[in-house]
């Protein structure tokens, strides 16, 4: 056997923003980390701007300014595609690699989420890799751990923290008893959030995110359409108060649970119990939970985003297409034959709910609420009532029972309708523990 170690691996690198100038700083730093020892090089590079200072000497790097002519120029092994964005030139670049044969890596959650099956269709038919580890918790390999380790078991429920962005601007509100607009602002002063954070704090970017980890984890198509997603936009200071005397957390949980048809898939605020360990991912972590029918209950948690994490998930990806270990379907089973993951009956999905109403402080009015729910089915677990304030308004705080969706949004039309109660109740989804 030879010791020599194999030739070089090349790739055409499109994007050089963040994770793009880490991958490049990673390539500085370890050329051949790659478990045979072959060099990863860089043949070519792609931006929007040539011209712009970038952190990475590129001078020596060959410029292309079309990224599709980046991916199928033949002195390209490998495109890796870094630019982001669900359709344009992202779109256009790999859909040409693939067709070219080409192995793809990518960290492009939108373009996966949204068009992962007709990628997936393209690569295999073309019998070209496509691998997007760093679209999903950056640095935290939960593709491969649901792709290649959990592949012997059934996962049943995936459910995570999945945009560092959220989950700082919450852990801050609770920390700081700020309101969100005011947190956001800092935030973006900080650099933590975009200056549009509709894709983050609208809850789009964890939806992408957790309806790619659905399709690995149940072995259907990605499909981003059926996903419900809601953000953290209207979660108050006082809900976050209130949660908290209860012994719960606000976390925005994006999850994805196996039915018998195929998966319900939902990016929502929920209290999660402080005891259960996504309670405990603070700051900008992201954290996975992931119910394996024999494997049990397994936890990751760790860097979601960054130059460093993410370029070492491109890195691994960039490694195992180098090596050539990758043989698999995209998504667990061939692409033909691949069904979108389609949710059941929404109404019939159980939950605890809380529950948080302002009521004018008048006798009988816990009798009037209890009535509302008895008349919808829904049990009460626990109940926390403040004491009447200057204004005569008092908050009243619920957690239900497991109740279906239909039975909690009656039992909110019927409390919505009684006198004492001056605004629409919040509700939010109790995490199950
Ligand atoms: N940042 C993270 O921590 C992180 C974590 C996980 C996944 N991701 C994903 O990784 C990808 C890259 O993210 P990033 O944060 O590195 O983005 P970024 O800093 O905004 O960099 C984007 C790069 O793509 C280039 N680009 C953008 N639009 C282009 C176009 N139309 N044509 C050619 N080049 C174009 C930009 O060129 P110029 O430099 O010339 O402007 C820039 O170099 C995205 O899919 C993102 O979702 C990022």
């Amino acid at each position: 056997m030879s010791s020599e170690a194999p030739r070089a691996s090349r790739i055409g690198l499109a994007g050089l923003g963040t994770v793009g100038a880490g991958l490049l700083e990673l390539l500085r730093a370890a050329p051949d980390y790659a478990p045979d020892g072959r060099r990863i090089e860089v043949s070519g590079v792609s931006a929007r701007s040539r011209s712009r200072p970038r952190q990475a000497d590129i001078s020596m790097l060959r410029w292309f300014d079309d990224p599709v002519a980046l991916a199928t120029a033949p002195e390209t092994d490998i495109f890796v595609e870094l630019m982001g964005g669900s359709d344009g030139p992202a779109k256009a670049a790999v859909e040409a690699a693939l067709c070219a044969g080409k192995p793809v890596v990518t960290a492009n959650k939108a373009l996966v989420a949204e068009h992962g099956l007709e990628l997936a269709r393209l690569a295999e038919a073309n019998g070209a890799p496509l691998l997007f580890e760093a679209a999903v918790m950056g640095g935290v390999p939960a593709v491969k751990l649901l792709r290649e380790g959990l592949v012997g078991d059934g996962v049943d429920s995936v459910s995570g923290i999945l945009n560092g962005t959220c989950n700082y601007i919450l852990s801050e509100m609770e920390a700081s008893g700020r309101e969100f607009a005011d947190v956001l602002a800092d935030a973006q002063r900080l650099g933590y959030a975009e200056a549009d954070p509709v894709m983050d704090v609208g809850g789009f970017d964890a939806a992408h995110k957790i309806v790619i980890l659905a399709a690995i984890a149940f072995g259907g198509a990605p499909n981003f359409a059926a996903a419900e997603v809601e953000g953290i936009e209207a979660v108050s200071r006082l809900d976050i108060q209130l949660a908290a005397e209860l012994g719960y957390r606000i976390k925005l949980i994006a999850s994805a649970v196996r039915e018998a048809q195929g998966a319900r898939v939902q990016v929502a605020p929920a209290l999660v119990s402080l005891d259960h360990p996504l309670a405990r991912a603070g700051g900008a972590l992201n954290a996975l939970f992931i119910e394996g029918r024999r494997t049990g209950r397994l936890y990751i948690q760790g860097a979601g985003a960054g130059a460093g994490p993410t370029a070492a998930a491109v890195a691994a990806d960039i490694a195992d297409v180098a090596v050539g270990t990758v043989r698999r379907p995209v998504f667990q089973r061939p692409a033909e034959g691949l069904v979108r993951l389609m949710p059941g009956d929404a109404e019939a999905t159980m939950s605890k709910v809380y529950l948080r109403l302002v009521v004018r402080d008048r006798p009988g009015v816990i009798a009037n609420v209890s009535e509302a729910l008895a008349k919808a089915s829904v049990s009460i677990d626990s109940f926390l009532q403040h004491p009447v304030g200057l204004t005569g308004l008092v908050p009243i705080v619920l957690t239900t029972q497991a109740a279906s969706a239909g039975a909690v949004r009656d039992a909110v039309e019927h409390i919505s309708a009684l006198d004492a109660v001056t605004e629409r109740p919040r509700t939010i989804r109790i995490l199950r523990g």
